[in-house]
């Protein structure tokens, strides 16, 4: 917490000190300097704020996959860059794209270590430049109980694991995003355990829904969709899918989690979509799809796996209530 520190009673005021007609003139030169100086730089940084707050960035250009997309309705792109989850910039739906604007995302690099062959640091044109890009419209649902539908651009996540050459102590991927407090404000608050630490088992990561993200909407991600890079992992609730990476390590064991140190009972390793399993505080069996089910429209119902169920051989013989 800022703690300012108050005016001591000891300490004389300046108007003590200086004489009256010298201060006057000081302030009002002070206060002239300083009106001048936020008029100057308000217009510039107001027009930036708003195009990030926007979500306005350079387009990117990616072929479509229709085989790895679901044709529903998109949400509307305003929506998709103004509802967010991103506590590094604020708990609020609308803190990200207030705040983000002050994530620095070039240059930006991402270190790949642990159990692999080939350890490296990949900057992110070396990124856009691994495998061709490709448009997945991939339905996302939070563990809130809402979801939207997002054209993203990446291409599978397997492309840049096959590149490292894992070893075969290689069990799980851990994510790991930036925290930095300098471009973060809310990484200076203790609302979870910093930085920001996802992780899938190695089988799930090599699933090719799992996409290494660069961009959406036909552009290159806004700072508050977790520029420059992240994963999106459609089956999972949404905060599986971390943003703004910038260490990916292969691991021999589990991984713990932001989210599972915040609250080990109600978020676990895995949280695959699943209707039939409660979150201990919410039902978890259906969903307001963002943009579209106002507040007195009936919920849809929930699919398993969000209704990606190429992913269930993942989990044969698994007690998913067990392994929630
Ligand atoms: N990644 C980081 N680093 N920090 C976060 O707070 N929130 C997660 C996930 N990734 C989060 C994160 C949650 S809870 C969700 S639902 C999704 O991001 C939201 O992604 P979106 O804002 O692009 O829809």
């Amino acid at each position: 917490m800022l703690i300012k520190p108050s005016r001591g009673a000891s300490e004389p005021p300046a108007s003590s000190i200086t004489p009256r007609e010298v201060y006057e003139a000081r302030r009002e030169f002070i206060a002239r300097v300083a009106a001048t100086a936020v008029a100057g730089t308000s217009i510039w940084e107001m027009a930036n704020r708003q195009a990030f707050a926007q979500g306005a960035t350079a387009r990117l250009a990616a072929r479509a996959n229709p085989a790895f997309s679901t044709s529903e309705k998109r949400t509307a792109f305003k929506d998709a860059t103004s509802y967010n989850n991103f506590y590094e910039f604020g708990t609020d739906k609308g803190d990200p794209a207030q705040n983000a604007h002050t994530l620095r995302t070039r240059p930006w690099t991402v270190a790949i270590e642990g159990e692999v062959k080939k350890p490296l640091t990949l900057d992110i044109d070396s990124l856009l430049k691994l495998a061709s890009l490709e448009e997945r419209v991939y339905r996302l649902r939070c563990v809130e109980g809402w979801s939207m539908v997002i054209p993203w651009i990446g291409y599978s996540l397997s492309n840049l694991i096959r590149h490292v050459e894992p070893l075969s102590s290689a069990k799980y991927v851990e994510f790991i995003s930036l925290a930095d407090p300098k471009q973060m404000p809310g990484v200076r608050s203790g609302v979870l355990d910093w930085p920001y630490v996802e992780g899938l088992r190695m089988d799930e990561a090599m699933h090719p829904l799992a996409l290494l993200t660069l961009g959406m909407y036909g552009q290159v991600l806004p700072n508050q969709n977790g520029a420059p890079v992240r994963v999106v992992v459609p089956w999972k609730y949404g905060f599986k899918s971390a943003k703004s990476i910038v260490k990916i390590r292969f691991v021999k064991e589990q991984p713990r989690t932001s989210w599972m140190v915040a609250g080990p009972n109600e978020y676990g390793f895995y949280s695959n979509v699943n209707p039939n399993v409660d979150h201990p505080r919410w039902s978890q069996a259906s969903e307001r799809r963002i943009g579209e089910d106002g507040f007195f429209k009936p919920k849809r119902k929930t699919l398993m796996f969000n209704g990606y169920n190429e992913v269930a051989s993942l989990y044969a013989g698994m007690d998913l209530r067990k392994f929630f």
